[in-house]
């Protein structure tokens, strides 16, 4: 075997990995070993800021499928034409724990799809959930830090948590997602993933609909047990990556059905709910599920940190034929992301393989830390200049959107009914699954004050009654 010798990061040959460069054979270390300084140096710069949210997290690679044809609402080349096949990366991920949490908590499951289409990136960056806590994304720094560490304890604190939640009743149809049986899946593989926001299509003749985006898991739906994931997560803190890594291995490739609910902006305008609410669902009775293709996955990453740890993605972007909409929650993301990211993996982070478009990319971005593909040579970096590049794509403005009303802070409580939406999930479930709601409820609110668990049930309650009295049973309340 033709041995492949060590080198420095210049290429260089190391001459000793073994014994450092002395003064001596007892004396001390020479400043001049300047392999020791190089290794030391790399050792030290090697962890990199975690996510803020959804710092653990298992990734893979695969593609989307067209199946149906769904072009009269949108023009996105992904979708041109059925049989079309499109690359995809997708990162699942829990969302309160830190990089090294075990992976079977009750907790939401990030579901961030990235789709390297010949239009540029498409990424969904969803939940395994159809809502949120939250339709104001001023409060999401404070649910970020209400569900994580107690500044003074280092611990994290159900007393925080439940105080928080308790206090917006928009919180509660989410809160009832993450404490029913679906809030502890079993793995990735085995839930369902949701776009979650009201984004838009505009299709060919530049008209634009609203659409909600649900990828249905075809492994069916499974779930652990609060004891069943105690017990996993006492032998084993990966679960979830060791289901996914494991399945991929073996051939047996996960996959989602990729449906969309689409609101015509007339439908929009009339609807009793506003759209564009991330603590509301469009029920399926008004707004079917259309059917669109499959998500496949069938390849694991070579390195977890290249490829996993450096994705980013971001619900910026999108590609002609998909676009934005009023949720506000939305349009908080769309500066949040592509900012941690600058933070996290630096200003030129689009280049990083797993992050990089698989089409041409012509752009006046020049220089920053870290770039590592040329800088565009001698190319030119301004514009207006007298050669043409790059012009701008007027064909691919959206249409028009008309705004109503004049600016100021109009209060978000006073637009819908927060309770009929978590009433009505109560009530679609069995008496056990409505017991097991009622028990994760009183095993998460453990040690939290009676005032924080009576202001939870009295909030269950306006949701249903039988809710309501079920949790304060649970809690011991009623006695
Ligand atoms: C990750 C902000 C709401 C899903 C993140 C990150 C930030 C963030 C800063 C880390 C990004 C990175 O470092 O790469 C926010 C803000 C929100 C919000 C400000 C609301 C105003 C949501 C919602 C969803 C969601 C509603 C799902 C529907 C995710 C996912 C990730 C993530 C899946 C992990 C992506 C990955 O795997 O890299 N969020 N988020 N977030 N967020 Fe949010």
């Amino acid at each position: 075997m033709r041995m492949s010798k060590l080198t420095h990061a210049s290429g260089a040959p190391v001459v000793d990995n073994q014994n450092t460069l002395t003064a001596g054979p007892r004396g001390p270390t020479l400043l001049e070993d300047v392999w020791l300084l190089e290794k030391l140096a790399h050792f030290d710069r090697e962890v990199i800021p975690e996510r803020r949210m959804h710092a653990k997290g298992s990734g893979a690679y695969g593609h989307f499928t067209v199946t149906h044809d769904i072009t009269r609402y949108t023009k996105a080349a992904l979708f041109s034409e059925i049989g079309k096949r499109t690359e995809a990366f997708v990162r699942f991920s829990t969302v309160a724990g830190e990089r090294g949490a075990a992976d079977a908590e009750r907790d939401i499951r990030g579901f961030a799809v990235k789709l390297y289409t010949e239009q540029g990136i498409w990424d969904l960056v969803g939940n395994n959930t159809p809502v949120f806590f939250l339709r104001d994304p001023l409060r999401f720094p404070d649910l970020n830090h209400a569900v994580k560490r107690d500044p003074r304890t280092g611990m994290r604190s159900a007393q925080s948590n439940w105080d928080f939640w308790t206090l917006m009743p928009e919180a509660l149809h989410q809160v009832t997602i993450v404490m029913s049986d679906r809030g502890l899946p079993r793995s990735y593989r085995h839930m369902h993933g949701f776009g979650s926001h009201t984004f838009s299509f505009v299709n060919a003749q530049n008209e634009r609909c609203w659409v909600k985006f649900t990828l249905k898991t075809q492994q069916g739906i499974q779930n652990l047990t609060d004891a069943e994931a105690q017990e996993l997560v006492g032998r084993d803190r990966e679960s979830s990556q060791r289901d996914l890594f494991e399945a991929i291995e073996r051939g047996d490739f996960p996959r989602w059905t990729l449906f969309v609910q689409i609101m015509s902006e007339e439908q929009a305008r009339t609807w009793r709910q506003n759209p564009f609410d991330l603590t509301k669902v469009w029920p399926h009775a008004d707004f079917p599920l259309l059917e669109v293709g499959v998500l496949e996955l069938n390849r694991n990453p070579e390195n977890v940190f290249a490829e996993v740890e450096q994705a980013a993605f971001t619900p910026a972007n999108v590609v002609p034929g998909i676009g934005f909409s009023p949720d506000r929650m939305l349009q908080a993301r769309l500066f949040s992301y592509g900012d941690a990211q600058r933070y996290r993996l630096g200003v030129n982070h689009h280049q990083i393989p797993v992050n990089a478009p698989k089409c041409p990319v012509h752009s006046y971005h020049r220089d920053g830390q870290g770039r590592v593909d040329g800088n565009q040579g001698g190319r030119l970096a301004y514009v207006p200049n007298s050669h043409g590049e790059w012009t701008d794509s007027p064909e691919r403005m959206e249409p028009p959107l008309p705004l109503e009303g004049a600016a100021t802070h109009y209060d978000h409580r006073l637009d819908g009914d927060d309770h009929a939406q978590p009433g009505a999930l109560f009530r679609l479930f069995s008496p056990e699954e409505k017991q097991r709601l009622f028990d994760n409820t009183a095993r998460a609110m453990r040690g939290v004050s009676r005032e924080v668990c009576e202001r939870h049930v009295a909030n269950c309650t306006k949701a249903d009654p039988e809710y309501g009295a079920g949790v304060a049973r649970a809690l011991g309340l009623d006695r």
